[in-house]
């Protein structure tokens, strides 16, 4: 049950003898080690001006992609479309950048600060289509809370 970590994760963000990006990578830690179809758990945001991600605090594998275009790859995506994108199997898009060849699917769901679209959560997982409708919401709701420490 994905909302019983609710309240661990305020307590992590409420954690202000840590910095923002200690937290979030507590945040990422506990993701990927309890929720079995995390693997990998990472945010990205915008990189200043640019028209890019950078890759942030993250739980996993290194990734090469540290840095990811607008428009480009899953990430790339969602930094343009801000909408969820919620992939069942990575196979089966074009437009996808692959980390490891172990994921077989990715939700990727924006983080808004004042309605602006300044970053995002990314999972990874190695299970066939494992994400649904309480994965969204419990990503919506992370990125919320996130966005209250970030001000
Ligand atoms: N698969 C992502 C790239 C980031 S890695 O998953 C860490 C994409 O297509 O945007």
């Amino acid at each position: 049950m994905l909302n019983k970590l609710r309240p661990e994760i305020n307590i992590i963000l409420s954690s202000t003898d840590l910095s923002v990006d200690d937290r979030l990578q507590n945040i990422c830690s506990l993701l990927q080690e309890t929720i079995t179809h995390y693997d990998w758990v990472g945010f990205y945001f915008r990189n200043g001006d640019k028209e890019e991600l950078k890759l942030g605090p993250y739980a996993g594998e290194p990734t090469d992609h540290t840095i990811i275009p607008f428009g480009k790859g899953i990430c790339g995506q969602v930094a343009m479309s801000n909408q969820n994108f919620v992939v069942p199997d990575v196979k089966a898009q074009d437009n996808y950048i692959a980390c490891s060849i172990t994921v077989k699917a990715e939700i990727v769901v924006p983080l808004f600060l004042n309605g602006e679209n300044i970053g995002q959560i990314d999972i990874d997982s190695n299970t066939p289509d494992p994400f649904t409708e309480e994965d969204e919401q419990f990503l919506e709701f992370v990125n919320k809370e996130v966005a209250n420490i970030i001000i």
